[in-house]
């Protein structure tokens, strides 16, 4: 079940280069795409950094909002991440892919920014400006103002990958559409002092 995640563990959810959803909202208009390009760049305030190409439409309503979400998908929703990240919400006059694919919603706490129903986890974020970088990058900067996660696979600021909870597991991108899961996980010990 959905539950609120601290937000000093909110870097944890990208920690380990899931592909997201990002989805935007601006003066009645809104999107979403896919990114595999993702990171956190620090725990406290806790920030994260995007690449959003700068002709895509995301790109264009992120600025003019100043906001952002982020969206986790599940294996489920291999077939629309896919999609949403291979065509521009730009070409749909008078609709959305969110209508042409049927994405289900629900506002996030802090933004009200679409949250992606089906997903394992959710950010909202305030877009950090960084004039020079995003001139020479495509990187944007945002800081976490709400997250959740799905608790079967992401409780106590910890991600727990388990055959049991294989279908809320993250998407690894590898290219043109195909995904990694990932399928185990192996634990590092430290030296005894
Ligand atoms: C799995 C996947 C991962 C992607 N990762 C990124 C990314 O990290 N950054 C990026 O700018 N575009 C990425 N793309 C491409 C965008 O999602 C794509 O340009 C999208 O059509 C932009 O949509 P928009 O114009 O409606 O915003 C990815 C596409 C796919 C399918």
């Amino acid at each position: 079940m959905r539950q609120d995640v601290a937000l000093h563990h909110a870097s944890r959810l990208v920690n380990h280069g899931p592909t997201v959803l990002v989805t935007t909202e601006n003066d009645g208009r809104r999107n979403i795409m896919a990114a595999a390009w993702s990171m956190p760049v620090e725990f406290t305030p806790p920030r994260i950094a995007v690449v959003v190409d700068k002709k895509t439409f995301t790109s264009e309503l992120l600025q003019a909002s100043g906001r952002f979400a982020l969206c986790l998908p599940v294996p489920a929703l291999a077939d629309l991440t896919y999609r949403v990240g291979s065509e521009s919400g730009r070409d749909l006059q008078g609709s959305d892919k969110f209508v042409r694919h049927g994405i289900g919603t629900f506002a996030g706490p802090v933004l009200g920014l679409p949250w992606v129903e089906g997903c394992c986890a959710w950010l909202e974020l305030r877009h950090i400006p960084e004039a020079h970088t995003e001139q020479a990058y495509d990187t944007v900067f945002g800081e976490v103002v709400s997250a959740q996660a799905d608790d079967r696979v992401f409780a106590n600021g910890r991600w727990s990958f388990r055959a049991d909870n294989a279908a809320w597991h993250t998407l690894h991108h590898l290219g043109a559409g195909a995904f990694a899961v990932p399928s185990r996980v192996v634990q590092g010990t430290l030296l005894r002092p």
